[in-house]
Protein backbone atom coordinates (compact mmCIF):
# COMPACT_ATOMS: atom_id res chain seq x y z
CA UNK A 1 0.00 0.00 0.00
CA UNK A 2 1.34 3.42 -1.03
CA UNK A 3 0.88 5.87 1.77
CA UNK A 4 0.56 8.69 -0.81
CA UNK A 5 -0.76 11.77 1.26
CA UNK A 6 -4.76 11.93 0.75
CA UNK A 7 -8.00 13.58 2.48
CA UNK A 8 -7.55 15.17 5.94
CA UNK A 9 -10.91 16.15 6.27
CA UNK A 10 -10.94 13.11 9.25
CA UNK A 11 -7.51 13.64 10.11
CA UNK A 12 -7.95 13.76 13.74
CA UNK A 13 -8.97 10.19 13.81
CA UNK A 14 -6.36 8.94 11.67
CA UNK A 15 -2.73 7.03 12.59
CA UNK A 16 -1.80 6.83 8.74
CA UNK A 17 -2.97 8.42 5.49
CA UNK A 18 -5.23 6.51 3.45
CA UNK A 19 -4.21 4.46 0.80
CA UNK A 20 -4.07 6.17 -2.65
CA UNK A 21 -6.21 3.47 -3.87
CA UNK A 22 -8.69 3.31 -1.85
CA UNK A 23 -8.99 7.21 -2.03
CA UNK A 24 -9.81 6.76 -5.61
CA UNK A 25 -11.91 3.71 -5.02
CA UNK A 26 -14.43 5.22 -2.28
CA UNK A 27 -14.18 9.03 -4.29
CA UNK A 28 -16.76 10.11 -6.48
CA UNK A 29 -16.03 13.36 -7.42
CA UNK A 30 -15.82 12.09 -11.20
CA UNK A 31 -19.07 11.73 -11.04
CA UNK A 32 -20.83 13.60 -8.58
CA UNK A 33 -19.40 17.03 -9.51
CA UNK A 34 -22.54 17.68 -11.58
CA UNK A 35 -24.14 18.44 -8.35
CA UNK A 36 -22.56 21.54 -7.79
CA UNK A 37 -24.94 24.46 -8.57
CA UNK A 38 -27.33 22.31 -6.07
CA UNK A 39 -24.87 21.54 -3.74
CA UNK A 40 -24.20 24.98 -3.74
CA UNK A 41 -27.73 26.33 -3.49
CA UNK A 42 -28.52 23.66 -0.85
CA UNK A 43 -25.38 25.42 1.33
CA UNK A 44 -26.02 28.71 0.90
CA UNK A 45 -29.68 28.08 2.08
CA UNK A 46 -28.49 26.24 5.25
CA UNK A 47 -26.50 29.28 6.16
CA UNK A 48 -28.95 31.40 6.07
CA UNK A 49 -30.68 29.30 8.07
CA UNK A 50 -27.55 28.98 10.19
CA UNK A 51 -27.64 33.03 10.44
CA UNK A 52 -31.11 33.30 11.26
CA UNK A 53 -30.90 30.52 14.15
CA UNK A 54 -27.91 32.58 15.97
CA UNK A 55 -25.57 29.84 15.08
CA UNK A 56 -23.57 32.33 12.06
CA UNK A 57 -23.49 35.93 12.28
CA UNK A 58 -24.78 37.75 9.15
CA UNK A 59 -21.22 38.53 7.80
CA UNK A 60 -20.20 35.16 8.41
CA UNK A 61 -23.34 34.01 6.52
CA UNK A 62 -23.06 36.95 4.04
CA UNK A 63 -19.20 36.03 3.40
CA UNK A 64 -20.22 32.44 2.98
CA UNK A 65 -22.99 32.90 0.50
CA UNK A 66 -20.54 35.31 -1.65
CA UNK A 67 -17.72 32.30 -1.30
CA UNK A 68 -19.58 29.88 -2.96
CA UNK A 69 -21.18 32.00 -5.80
CA UNK A 70 -17.78 32.57 -6.59
CA UNK A 71 -17.05 28.99 -6.37
CA UNK A 72 -19.76 28.23 -8.99
CA UNK A 73 -18.44 31.06 -11.08
CA UNK A 74 -14.87 29.33 -10.69
CA UNK A 75 -16.44 25.92 -11.75
CA UNK A 76 -18.35 27.18 -14.74
CA UNK A 77 -15.15 28.99 -15.78
CA UNK A 78 -13.33 25.66 -15.86
CA UNK A 79 -11.11 27.17 -13.36
CA UNK A 80 -11.80 24.82 -10.24
CA UNK A 81 -9.35 22.41 -9.71
CA UNK A 82 -11.13 19.11 -8.71
CA UNK A 83 -8.99 17.22 -6.47
CA UNK A 84 -10.11 13.63 -5.64
CA UNK A 85 -8.32 13.42 -2.76
CA UNK A 86 -11.10 15.42 -1.47
CA UNK A 87 -13.44 12.72 -2.21
CA UNK A 88 -16.65 14.14 -3.62
CA UNK A 89 -18.29 17.07 -4.74
CA UNK A 90 -19.37 18.26 -1.52
CA UNK A 91 -15.31 18.67 0.55
CA UNK A 92 -14.46 19.80 -2.63
CA UNK A 93 -16.42 22.75 -2.74
CA UNK A 94 -15.91 23.37 1.60
CA UNK A 95 -12.40 22.83 0.72
CA UNK A 96 -12.26 25.72 -1.72
CA UNK A 97 -14.74 27.63 0.17
CA UNK A 98 -12.11 27.52 4.07
CA UNK A 99 -9.00 28.10 1.44
CA UNK A 100 -10.98 31.55 0.04
CA UNK A 101 -12.33 32.23 3.56
CA UNK A 102 -10.09 30.98 5.96
CA UNK A 103 -12.08 30.39 9.75
CA UNK A 104 -15.60 31.33 8.32
CA UNK A 105 -15.66 28.84 5.53
CA UNK A 106 -14.75 26.37 8.10
CA UNK A 107 -18.26 27.06 9.80
CA UNK A 108 -20.42 25.98 7.03
CA UNK A 109 -20.46 22.63 7.91
CA UNK A 110 -22.37 23.19 11.39
CA UNK A 111 -25.34 21.04 11.99
CA UNK A 112 -25.10 19.34 9.05
CA UNK A 113 -23.42 15.72 7.34
CA UNK A 114 -22.89 15.12 4.42
CA UNK A 115 -25.63 12.33 4.30
CA UNK A 116 -28.39 14.97 4.49
CA UNK A 117 -26.51 16.98 2.50
CA UNK A 118 -26.14 14.66 -0.47
CA UNK A 119 -29.45 12.96 -0.07
CA UNK A 120 -31.06 16.82 -0.42
CA UNK A 121 -28.59 17.42 -3.62
CA UNK A 122 -29.92 14.89 -5.54
CA UNK A 123 -33.44 15.49 -4.79
CA UNK A 124 -33.17 19.52 -5.78
CA UNK A 125 -31.04 18.47 -8.71
CA UNK A 126 -33.72 15.48 -9.82
CA UNK A 127 -36.23 18.03 -9.39
CA UNK A 128 -35.12 19.88 -11.84
CA UNK A 129 -34.15 16.97 -14.44
CA UNK A 130 -37.88 16.09 -14.14
CA UNK A 131 -39.04 19.72 -14.81
CA UNK A 132 -36.74 19.40 -18.31
CA UNK A 133 -38.12 16.11 -18.83
CA UNK A 134 -41.57 17.20 -18.87
CA UNK A 135 -40.81 19.87 -21.09
CA UNK A 136 -39.60 17.77 -23.95
CA UNK A 137 -42.36 15.23 -22.92
CA UNK A 138 -44.86 18.30 -23.49
CA UNK A 139 -42.89 19.30 -26.91
CA UNK A 140 -43.06 15.43 -28.22
CA UNK A 141 -46.87 15.46 -27.37
CA UNK A 142 -47.64 18.40 -29.19
CA UNK A 143 -46.15 17.27 -31.97
CA UNK A 144 -47.76 14.01 -32.03
CA UNK A 145 -51.19 16.21 -31.69
CA UNK A 146 -50.19 18.01 -34.90
CA UNK A 147 -49.51 14.66 -36.78
CA UNK A 148 -52.46 12.99 -36.45
CA UNK A 149 -54.72 15.99 -37.08
CA UNK A 150 -53.14 16.29 -40.20
CA UNK A 151 -53.61 12.52 -40.66
CA UNK A 152 -57.23 12.07 -39.32
CA UNK A 153 -58.09 11.05 -42.48
CA UNK A 154 -55.38 8.69 -43.41
CA UNK A 155 -56.19 5.07 -43.65
CA UNK A 156 -53.68 2.79 -42.71
CA UNK A 157 -54.11 -1.03 -41.67
CA UNK A 158 -54.23 -1.95 -37.91
CA UNK A 159 -52.90 -5.02 -36.57
CA UNK A 160 -53.01 -7.67 -33.74
CA UNK A 161 -50.18 -10.04 -33.97
CA UNK A 162 -48.63 -7.91 -36.54
CA UNK A 163 -51.33 -9.25 -38.64
CA UNK A 164 -53.67 -7.03 -40.45
CA UNK A 165 -57.05 -6.66 -38.53
CA UNK A 166 -59.52 -3.51 -38.93
CA UNK A 167 -58.50 -0.39 -40.82
CA UNK A 168 -57.59 2.20 -38.57
CA UNK A 169 -56.98 5.82 -39.39
CA UNK A 170 -53.51 7.09 -39.05
CA UNK A 171 -53.84 10.01 -36.48
CA UNK A 172 -55.71 7.15 -34.34
CA UNK A 173 -53.04 5.40 -34.42
CA UNK A 174 -50.60 8.12 -33.39
CA UNK A 175 -53.25 8.94 -30.22
CA UNK A 176 -52.23 6.02 -28.89
CA UNK A 177 -48.95 7.23 -28.26
CA UNK A 178 -50.01 10.74 -27.13
CA UNK A 179 -52.55 8.81 -24.06
CA UNK A 180 -49.11 6.62 -23.03
CA UNK A 181 -46.75 9.59 -22.83
CA UNK A 182 -49.86 11.58 -20.93
CA UNK A 183 -49.62 8.87 -18.23
CA UNK A 184 -45.90 9.11 -17.94
CA UNK A 185 -46.67 12.82 -17.41
CA UNK A 186 -49.04 12.11 -14.74
CA UNK A 187 -46.16 9.87 -13.10
CA UNK A 188 -43.61 11.76 -13.38
CA UNK A 189 -45.35 14.54 -11.90
CA UNK A 190 -46.62 12.61 -9.01
CA UNK A 191 -42.91 10.87 -8.31
CA UNK A 192 -41.94 14.95 -8.77
CA UNK A 193 -43.86 15.67 -5.18
CA UNK A 194 -41.89 12.61 -3.31
CA UNK A 195 -39.01 13.93 -4.65
CA UNK A 196 -39.67 17.23 -3.58
CA UNK A 197 -39.10 16.39 -0.02
CA UNK A 198 -36.28 17.73 2.34
CA UNK A 199 -33.90 15.65 4.09
CA UNK A 200 -31.85 18.92 5.11
CA UNK A 201 -31.62 18.72 8.87
CA UNK A 202 -31.36 14.87 9.53
CA UNK A 203 -27.39 15.66 9.40
CA UNK A 204 -25.49 12.39 10.04
CA UNK A 205 -28.81 10.51 11.20
CA UNK A 206 -30.04 11.32 14.41
CA UNK A 207 -30.57 15.04 13.94
CA UNK A 208 -28.57 18.08 15.23
CA UNK A 209 -28.28 19.77 18.86
CA UNK A 210 -28.39 23.20 16.66
CA UNK A 211 -31.75 25.30 16.96
CA UNK A 212 -31.86 24.37 13.29
CA UNK A 213 -35.21 26.18 11.62
CA UNK A 214 -36.24 23.51 9.00
CA UNK A 215 -38.82 25.33 7.83
CA UNK A 216 -36.78 28.24 6.33
CA UNK A 217 -34.12 26.20 4.54
CA UNK A 218 -37.45 24.15 3.08
CA UNK A 219 -39.06 27.50 2.03
CA UNK A 220 -35.46 28.86 0.83
CA UNK A 221 -35.32 25.68 -1.35
CA UNK A 222 -38.52 25.42 -2.43
CA UNK A 223 -39.25 21.85 -1.06
CA UNK A 224 -42.88 21.05 -0.23
CA UNK A 225 -42.16 19.54 2.77
CA UNK A 226 -39.95 18.47 5.42
CA UNK A 227 -38.80 15.05 5.56
CA UNK A 228 -40.42 13.39 8.89
CA UNK A 229 -38.09 11.55 10.17
CA UNK A 230 -34.44 11.87 10.33
CA UNK A 231 -32.77 8.12 9.66
CA UNK A 232 -35.33 7.51 6.31
CA UNK A 233 -33.91 10.94 5.08
CA UNK A 234 -30.83 9.73 5.25
CA UNK A 235 -30.72 6.70 3.61
CA UNK A 236 -33.66 5.78 1.52
CA UNK A 237 -33.63 6.45 -2.14
CA UNK A 238 -37.22 5.58 -3.06
CA UNK A 239 -37.45 8.86 -4.75
CA UNK A 240 -34.44 7.96 -7.04
CA UNK A 241 -36.15 4.52 -7.93
CA UNK A 242 -39.28 5.71 -8.68
CA UNK A 243 -37.79 8.02 -10.96
CA UNK A 244 -36.59 5.07 -12.47
CA UNK A 245 -39.62 2.93 -12.43
CA UNK A 246 -41.69 6.40 -14.46
CA UNK A 247 -38.57 7.15 -16.55
CA UNK A 248 -38.37 3.01 -17.53
CA UNK A 249 -41.93 2.79 -18.41
CA UNK A 250 -41.86 6.10 -20.97
CA UNK A 251 -38.63 4.83 -22.22
CA UNK A 252 -41.04 1.50 -23.14
CA UNK A 253 -42.98 3.66 -24.51
CA UNK A 254 -40.60 4.97 -26.68
CA UNK A 255 -39.11 1.81 -27.38
CA UNK A 256 -42.76 0.17 -29.02
CA UNK A 257 -42.71 3.64 -30.78
CA UNK A 258 -39.40 2.99 -32.34
CA UNK A 259 -40.20 -0.26 -33.84
CA UNK A 260 -43.21 0.62 -35.34
CA UNK A 261 -41.28 3.55 -36.58
CA UNK A 262 -38.39 0.53 -37.45
CA UNK A 263 -40.82 -1.19 -39.20
CA UNK A 264 -42.80 1.47 -41.45
CA UNK A 265 -39.81 3.00 -42.60
CA UNK A 266 -38.64 -0.99 -44.09
CA UNK A 267 -38.99 -1.57 -47.62
CA UNK A 268 -41.41 -3.97 -46.60
CA UNK A 269 -43.91 -1.76 -45.02
CA UNK A 270 -43.04 1.90 -46.65
CA UNK A 271 -45.46 3.24 -44.25
CA UNK A 272 -43.44 6.42 -43.57
CA UNK A 273 -40.24 8.16 -44.26
CA UNK A 274 -38.07 9.69 -42.34
CA UNK A 275 -36.35 12.70 -43.25
CA UNK A 276 -32.00 12.35 -43.32
CA UNK A 277 -31.29 14.62 -40.95
CA UNK A 278 -32.78 11.40 -38.43
CA UNK A 279 -30.91 8.47 -40.31
CA UNK A 280 -27.39 7.18 -41.35
CA UNK A 281 -26.48 5.45 -44.13
CA UNK A 282 -24.08 2.19 -44.32
CA UNK A 283 -20.29 2.33 -45.41
CA UNK A 284 -21.07 -0.54 -47.86
CA UNK A 285 -24.14 -0.41 -48.93
CA UNK A 286 -25.06 2.16 -50.77
CA UNK A 287 -28.42 2.30 -50.86
CA UNK A 288 -29.25 1.46 -47.23
CA UNK A 289 -31.08 4.52 -45.19
CA UNK A 290 -31.29 3.44 -41.49
CA UNK A 291 -33.70 4.76 -39.05
CA UNK A 292 -30.59 4.95 -36.13
CA UNK A 293 -32.60 7.56 -34.00
CA UNK A 294 -35.52 5.07 -33.12
CA UNK A 295 -33.29 2.22 -33.07
CA UNK A 296 -30.79 3.86 -30.76
CA UNK A 297 -33.79 4.84 -28.25
CA UNK A 298 -34.99 1.08 -28.37
CA UNK A 299 -31.23 -0.15 -27.82
CA UNK A 300 -30.77 2.52 -24.73
CA UNK A 301 -34.06 1.68 -23.10
CA UNK A 302 -32.20 -0.77 -21.12
CA UNK A 303 -29.95 1.00 -19.56
CA UNK A 304 -32.88 2.77 -17.75
CA UNK A 305 -34.46 -0.52 -17.59
CA UNK A 306 -30.84 -1.63 -15.87
CA UNK A 307 -30.59 1.21 -13.62
CA UNK A 308 -33.96 0.49 -12.31
CA UNK A 309 -33.21 -2.75 -11.20
CA UNK A 310 -28.90 -1.59 -10.29
CA UNK A 311 -30.99 1.05 -7.62
CA UNK A 312 -33.52 -1.52 -6.27
CA UNK A 313 -30.90 -4.35 -5.52
CA UNK A 314 -28.45 -1.29 -4.30
CA UNK A 315 -31.26 -0.68 -1.67
CA UNK A 316 -32.71 -4.00 -0.98
CA UNK A 317 -30.06 -5.26 2.00
CA UNK A 318 -29.17 -1.90 3.30
CA UNK A 319 -29.73 -1.55 7.67
CA UNK A 320 -30.47 2.20 8.71
CA UNK A 321 -29.36 4.75 8.37
CA UNK A 322 -27.14 5.99 5.74
CA UNK A 323 -24.14 3.52 4.02
CA UNK A 324 -21.44 4.03 1.08
CA UNK A 325 -23.25 2.01 -0.69
CA UNK A 326 -25.56 5.06 -1.74
CA UNK A 327 -23.23 6.58 -3.13
CA UNK A 328 -23.26 4.32 -6.29
CA UNK A 329 -27.13 5.52 -6.65
CA UNK A 330 -25.72 8.72 -8.45
CA UNK A 331 -24.61 6.79 -11.88
CA UNK A 332 -27.35 5.27 -12.91
CA UNK A 333 -29.76 7.65 -11.66
CA UNK A 334 -27.76 10.34 -13.81
CA UNK A 335 -27.53 8.19 -16.68
CA UNK A 336 -31.41 7.24 -16.25
CA UNK A 337 -32.38 11.05 -16.92
CA UNK A 338 -29.96 11.66 -19.24
CA UNK A 339 -31.06 9.19 -21.66
CA UNK A 340 -35.02 9.94 -20.84
CA UNK A 341 -34.06 13.36 -21.57
CA UNK A 342 -32.34 12.74 -24.80
CA UNK A 343 -34.52 9.92 -25.92
CA UNK A 344 -37.43 12.46 -25.66
CA UNK A 345 -35.75 15.29 -27.32
CA UNK A 346 -35.00 13.38 -30.55
CA UNK A 347 -39.15 12.16 -30.47
CA UNK A 348 -40.17 15.62 -30.27
CA UNK A 349 -37.91 16.76 -32.83
CA UNK A 350 -38.42 13.85 -35.44
CA UNK A 351 -42.22 13.11 -35.08
CA UNK A 352 -43.37 16.82 -36.35
CA UNK A 353 -41.28 15.66 -39.64
CA UNK A 354 -42.66 11.96 -40.09
CA UNK A 355 -43.96 11.55 -43.56
CA UNK A 356 -46.14 9.58 -44.58
CA UNK A 357 -47.35 7.76 -47.50
CA UNK A 358 -50.68 7.52 -47.61
CA UNK A 359 -51.55 5.56 -50.68
CA UNK A 360 -48.84 2.67 -49.60
CA UNK A 361 -50.59 2.82 -46.09
CA UNK A 362 -54.19 2.61 -47.43
CA UNK A 363 -53.19 -0.05 -50.30
CA UNK A 364 -52.11 -2.18 -47.29
CA UNK A 365 -55.23 -1.72 -45.39
CA UNK A 366 -57.43 -2.45 -48.94
CA UNK A 367 -55.27 -6.04 -48.90
CA UNK A 368 -55.65 -8.11 -45.99
CA UNK A 369 -59.34 -8.73 -45.78
CA UNK A 370 -59.28 -5.78 -42.72
CA UNK A 371 -63.07 -5.12 -43.17
CA UNK A 372 -63.80 -8.97 -42.52
CA UNK A 373 -65.34 -7.85 -39.43
CA UNK A 374 -67.11 -5.09 -40.58
CA UNK A 375 -69.13 -7.86 -42.69
CA UNK A 376 -69.93 -10.18 -40.10
CA UNK A 377 -71.20 -6.80 -38.15
CA UNK A 378 -73.28 -6.14 -41.68
CA UNK A 379 -74.89 -9.19 -41.32
CA UNK A 380 -75.73 -9.09 -37.41
CA UNK A 381 -77.89 -5.62 -38.65
CA UNK A 382 -79.93 -8.34 -40.55
CA UNK A 383 -80.07 -10.24 -38.11
CA UNK A 384 -77.90 -13.30 -37.92
CA UNK A 385 -76.01 -14.40 -34.61
CA UNK A 386 -72.76 -12.64 -34.53
CA UNK A 387 -70.70 -16.32 -34.60
CA UNK A 388 -73.19 -17.13 -37.83
CA UNK A 389 -71.92 -14.03 -38.93
CA UNK A 390 -68.40 -15.03 -38.31
CA UNK A 391 -68.46 -18.31 -39.73
CA UNK A 392 -69.98 -16.99 -42.64
CA UNK A 393 -67.11 -14.23 -43.41
CA UNK A 394 -64.57 -16.76 -42.64
CA UNK A 395 -66.06 -18.99 -46.11
CA UNK A 396 -66.00 -15.63 -47.96
CA UNK A 397 -61.78 -14.73 -46.49
CA UNK A 398 -61.01 -18.64 -47.45
CA UNK A 399 -62.72 -17.81 -51.19
CA UNK A 400 -60.69 -14.70 -51.39
CA UNK A 401 -57.42 -15.94 -50.38
CA UNK A 402 -57.66 -18.78 -52.70
CA UNK A 403 -59.21 -16.47 -55.57
CA UNK A 404 -56.93 -13.40 -54.78
CA UNK A 405 -59.43 -11.22 -54.29
CA UNK A 406 -60.31 -9.12 -50.94
CA UNK A 407 -64.25 -8.89 -50.01
CA UNK A 408 -64.64 -5.39 -52.06
CA UNK A 409 -63.40 -6.54 -54.65
CA UNK A 410 -65.85 -9.75 -55.30
CA UNK A 411 -69.05 -9.44 -57.00
CA UNK A 412 -72.38 -9.66 -55.36
CA UNK A 413 -73.13 -12.77 -56.65
CA UNK A 414 -70.07 -14.29 -55.08
CA UNK A 415 -71.03 -12.69 -51.97
CA UNK A 416 -74.16 -14.69 -51.62
CA UNK A 417 -72.93 -17.54 -52.23
CA UNK A 418 -71.96 -17.19 -48.07
CA UNK A 419 -75.54 -15.53 -47.44
CA UNK A 420 -78.44 -14.41 -49.21
CA UNK A 421 -78.67 -11.96 -46.85
CA UNK A 422 -76.06 -10.07 -48.54
CA UNK A 423 -77.38 -6.86 -50.63
CA UNK A 424 -76.20 -3.87 -52.48
CA UNK A 425 -75.52 -2.06 -49.55
CA UNK A 426 -72.68 -4.19 -48.48
CA UNK A 427 -70.71 -2.65 -50.74
CA UNK A 428 -70.96 0.61 -48.77
CA UNK A 429 -69.81 -1.32 -45.42
CA UNK A 430 -66.73 -3.10 -47.37
CA UNK A 431 -65.19 0.71 -47.66
CA UNK A 432 -62.10 1.49 -45.79
CA UNK A 433 -63.94 4.95 -45.20
CA UNK A 434 -67.24 3.31 -44.19
CA UNK A 435 -65.20 0.55 -41.64
CA UNK A 436 -63.59 3.79 -39.82
CA UNK A 437 -66.47 6.10 -39.88
CA UNK A 438 -68.21 3.52 -38.31
CA UNK A 439 -66.14 2.99 -34.97
CA UNK A 440 -67.79 6.43 -34.32
CA UNK A 441 -67.50 6.69 -30.48
CA UNK A 442 -64.76 7.62 -27.95
CA UNK A 443 -62.21 6.37 -27.84
CA UNK A 444 -62.64 4.76 -31.65
CA UNK A 445 -60.63 5.38 -34.75
CA UNK A 446 -63.49 7.73 -36.97
CA UNK A 447 -61.53 10.88 -38.19
CA UNK A 448 -64.72 12.79 -36.36
CA UNK A 449 -62.99 11.04 -33.11
CA UNK A 450 -59.72 11.59 -33.66
CA UNK A 451 -60.39 15.11 -34.16
CA UNK A 452 -62.08 15.55 -30.94
CA UNK A 453 -59.53 13.68 -29.41
CA UNK A 454 -57.01 15.76 -30.59
CA UNK A 455 -59.06 18.63 -29.47
CA UNK A 456 -58.92 17.53 -25.90
CA UNK A 457 -55.63 16.83 -26.09
CA UNK A 458 -54.53 19.94 -26.76
CA UNK A 459 -57.18 21.51 -23.70
CA UNK A 460 -55.05 19.06 -21.78
CA UNK A 461 -51.28 20.11 -22.49
CA UNK A 462 -53.14 24.11 -22.33
CA UNK A 463 -53.77 23.19 -18.64
CA UNK A 464 -50.43 22.20 -17.86
N1 LIG B 1 -20.17 10.94 -1.63
C1 LIG B 1 -21.09 10.49 -0.67
C2 LIG B 1 -22.32 9.88 -1.37
O1 LIG B 1 -22.47 10.10 -2.50
C3 LIG B 1 -21.53 11.60 0.19
C4 LIG B 1 -21.97 11.16 1.56
C5 LIG B 1 -20.83 10.55 2.25
N2 LIG B 1 -21.11 10.32 3.60
C6 LIG B 1 -20.28 9.60 4.36
N3 LIG B 1 -20.60 9.45 5.59
N4 LIG B 1 -19.20 9.03 3.87
O2 LIG B 1 -23.11 9.18 -0.79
Amino acid sequence: MSSEKTNQSWGGRFSEPVDAFVARFTASVDFDKRLYRHDILGSQAHARMLAQAGVLSEAERDAIVAGLDEIRGEIEAGTFEWRVDLEDVHMNIEARLTERLGVVGKKLHTGRSRNDQVATDIRLWLRDEIDAILAELNRLQAGLLQLAEAEADTIMPGFTHLQTAQPVTFGHHLLAWFEMLSRDHERLVDCRTRVNRMPLGSAALAGTTYPIQRQVTCELLGFEAIGGNSLDGVSDRDFAIEFCAAASLAMMHLSRFSEELVLWTSAQFQFIDLPDRFCTGSSIMPQKKNPDVPELVRGKTGRVFGALTGLLTLMKGQPLAYNKDNQEDKEPLFDAADTLRDSLRAFADMVPAIKPKREIMREAARRGFSTATDLADYLVRKGLPFRDCHEIVGHAVKYGVDSGKDLAEMSLDELRRFSDQIEQDVFAVLTLEGSVNARDHIGGTAPAQVRAAVQRGRELLAQR
